[in-house]
This record gives structure tokens, C-alpha cells and sequence, in this order.
């Protein structure tokens, strides 16, 4: 089990204010061991990589490179070259489209989810707007949040190129079945990309077992630096895609008039990367594997549980997302009955520096399925314990006395 006492020491920003922070799904806060990384780089290392014919550039170099050998450890992935480091999950779904896109055999329809993150929409959005070689399509989210597999199954064929989703919906809290989509995709010979940027935090994960040919998430999500995502893509599909950025470091040779690209990962890495966050990232994995992801995974499951408990017993509360006792990720989305969200997450900060999330979670075509202007969330992590969920309920029963008329 946690013991989330010691675990909350290793935050300076929750022994530097107080603050009950509930928006882990937005972000997560850092740990001391990733502050002293970061610092680490700036007053020891500070050369760039793969370029110096110098020691501390190859310190630099080693250090950088072993955080790609953890990523690829802790994803369970065949090679260190599967793993190419982004600015965050959004720029790896980007990259994936707009290669796709380039790619000039490919032609055929792309299929999202009604509950995946603007992230997973827009770049797709754009690669289908005005093309003639791609359409796109929402697979159908059903009224108890989950994916309509009936609908997958129908909307899918021969002439699906792509399948994206959410491993775990950041306003649902739904944990779709990777394997499942992962199989049916395969079957009709589409490639599948995972959004992991809610999976990957709480929940051990192995590539391999899924089978998925792209996964992409967040180290900013995950006690890690700001700056900094992951795509993992199949070797031989990193191969052959051609890169959607031109730059420095990602070419073997340049004329005037041809590119000979570098191989994956460097490819699709140009110009000078995050170095310092790369390398936090190593001690960021080091930490999480410390605490253990199985035990992450049970103590975020508890508090979910027990926030959705506490909910659902508040008549005037509405909550979202899988019913009790189905699996849920590691967050709760909610609204209470005549009060705007917006007015609640105010009111729970200046009640007791609760601080949870408001508004659309960049997920508005979900929350028009769902006939929600809006909602409230809240998500949890390492340093939550019992007593801050007990203290946001207590806040929400507070709020609705003060905002919504409930004596
Ligand atoms: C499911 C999901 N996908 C993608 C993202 C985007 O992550 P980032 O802003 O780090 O690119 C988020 C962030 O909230 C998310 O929850």
C-alpha cells in the first residue's frame, strides 16, 4: 500500500501551499528526485546531444539516451528506436496524422470516438478536411459512457486506414477495451493508435501484449517535466513514414537538391529537443517504478471508488462515466444540480483550496452527446489521500448551501 504521508513530502508545492490539488488529470505535480534532475542537467551537464565530440556532450548524450531505454522498459516495448520523444501527447497524435498523410499510398477513412480529447480529433479533422483520400468518423459512445462496440464493429472495413482512441476517457473515466479494438482493427488490416495520456500514469501497460502500432501520452501527466511526450510507434512504421518536420539532427545527408533522413527515432526529432525534461523523465519512471504502478493503480482505484460513492449518495449530484463497480480510471466528472461548474470549482478554491477542473476538458463533441454544456471533475494520484476526498465532498455539500439554495 502507499503511504501517502512519505509520498506527500517529496512534493515542495504541497508543503509550499496549501492546496488540495484535484486536477492530476490536467497535470500532475513533481516530485523532488525530477526537481533535482532538472537542476541536475542545468548546473552538470548542459551541452546538447548527439552532436559533441566532447565529454560532457557524451555525458549528456548517455544520460539522454538512458531515459529513452526506460521509456521503452516501461511500456514494454521491443526497442529503445520505437520511442521518439515530442513536446507532449498532442504533438505525437499530430505527427502520426500528418504522416499518415504524406505517406501517398494511403487512402480510406479514419475512425475516432465520440469520448476521445481534442488531441485525438483535430489532427485527424485536418488531415481529412478538403482531402480527397480520407474521411472521418466517430464511433458511437452508448448512454452509460461506454464505446459502442456494435458500432465500431459496423463502421469498420477494409477501407479503414486508422483507428484512434482513449485508453481511459479523461471526462468518462471509461477504460476501454484496448485489446479488443486492437484485434478488430487489425483484422480489417487498420493501423491502431492508443491515446494513453490517462492510461499510462496509473496502470501498467505492456506495448507488446496490446499489440497497438502507435501509443502516445504525456510526461507532464505523470509526475514529469512540463514539455515533454512520448510516441512509441512499430519499428517498421517508423520506417517507412516520412517525417512531417524538417530540421537539424534528423538527417544522415543533405544536398541542394535530396534528403537522406536519419533512421527512427531521430527523424522525427529535429532541432534541439527538451533535453533537460528527457533526462528528468529517466528519474520521473525511476520514482514511479519506486512506488510501484500496482500499487499507484490500486490506491487511485480507492479514492476513485470512494469518490464516486460519496457522489452518488448527494441527490443532487449527477456523475458520469461507467456505473459503480465497472472500471474507471483514475477520475470523476460530475455536476451538481443548479450550479455552473464554473461557479463550483470557484467555490470549492475559496471554501478550502480545492482545486479541480471546470469546463469542457477538450472534449466538447463528447459533452454534446452527453447534453452537457459542461462539468466538473476531479482526478486523483500519489499524494491524494482519503481525507481530500472526504474534505471535497463536505466542499460540494458546502457550495450547494451557499450557491444552490439546499438548506
Ligand atoms: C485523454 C487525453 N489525451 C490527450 C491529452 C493532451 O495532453 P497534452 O496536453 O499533454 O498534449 C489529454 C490532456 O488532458 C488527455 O486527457
Amino acid at each position: 500500500m502507499l503511504n501517502v504521508k512519505d509520498v506527500k513530502r517529496d512534493f515542495p508545492v504541497l508543503k509550499n501551499r496549501d492546496v488540495i490539488y484535484l486536477d492530476n488529470a490536467a497535470t500532475t505535480l513533481t516530485p523532488e528526485p525530477v526537481i533535482q534532475s532538472l537542476s541536475d542537467y542545468y548546473e552538470n551537464l548542459g551541452a546538447s546531444v548527439h552532436r559533441g565530440i566532447y565529454h560532457l556532450a557524451d555525458e549528456t548524450t548517455e544520460k539522454y539516451e538512458s531515459s529513452r531505454n526506460r521509456v521503452a522498459d516501461f511500456i514494454g516495448a521491443d526497442s529503445p528506436d520505437e520511442i521518439v520523444f515530442t513536446k507532449n501527447c498532442t504533438e505525437g497524435l499530430n505527427i502520426i496524422a500528418y504522416s499518415l498523410h504524406l505517406w501517398s499510398d494511403m487512402e480510406g477513412k479514419i475512425l475516432v470516438t465520440e469520448m476521445d480529447h481534442h488531441s485525438n480529433i483535430l489532427p485527424w479533422k485536418f488531415m481529412v478536411d478538403g482531402s480527397e483520400r480520407f474521411e472521418l468518423e466517430y464511433v458511437d459512445v452508448t448512454k452509460d459512457g461506454v464505446l459502442d462496440i456494435e458500432d465500431y464493429k459496423s463502421k469498420l472495413s477494409s477501407e479503414t486506414v486508422a483507428v484512434g482512441f482513449p485508453g481511459i476517457s479523461n471526462v468518462l473515466g471509461t477504460v476501454n477495451p484496448v485489446e479488443k479494438i486492437t484485434d478488430l482493427a487489425h483484422e480489417n488490416d487498420a493501423l491502431v493508435i492508443m491515446d494513453g495520456a490517462q492510461w499510462l500514469p496509473h496502470r501498467p501497460f505492456d506495448i507488446l501484449e496490446h499489440d497497438l502500432d502507435f501509443l502516445t501520452f504525456s510526461a507532464h501527466k505523470m509526475l514529469g517535466p512540463t514539455g515533454l511526450g512520448v510516441l512509441y510507434g512499430k519499428k517498421e512504421l517508423l520506417n517507412r513514414m516520412p517525417p512531417p518536420f524538417g530540421g537539424g539532427e534528423m538527417v544522415l545527408n543533405v544536398t541542394r537538391g535530396e534528403v537522406k533522413w536519419s533512421d527512427p527515432p531521430q527523424k522525427f526529432e529535429p532541432g534541439t529537443t527538451p533535453i533537460a525534461q528527457i533526462v528528468a523523465f529517466g528519474s520521473t519512471l525511476k520514482y514511479l517504478e519506486g512506488l510501484e504502478i500496482a500499487e499507484i493503480e490500486e490506491h487511485v482505484n480507492g479514492l476513485t471508488r470512494r469518490a464516486v460513492n460519496r457522489l452518488s449518495g448527494i441527490p443532487y449530484v449527477n456523475i458520469y462515466g461507467p456505473r459503480e463497480g465497472e472500471p474507471r480510471g483514475g477520475l470523476v466528472s460530475f455536476n451538481v444540480e443548479g450550479i455552473h461548474p464554473h461557479d463550483l470549482a470557484t467555490a470549492l478554491d475559496s471554501l478550502d483550496n480545492i482545486a479541480i477542473r471546470a469546463g469542457l476538458h477538450c472534449a466538447q463533441p463528447l459533452h454534446e452527446v452527453m447534453g452537457l454544456n459542461s462539468s466538473a471533475r476531479v482526478s486523483f494520484y500519489v499524494y491524494n489521500a482519503s481525507e481530500d476526498v472526504d474534505r471535497f465532498i463536505d466542499a460540494v455539500k458546502e457550495a450547494k448551501k451557499i450557491l444552490g439554495g439546499e438548506k
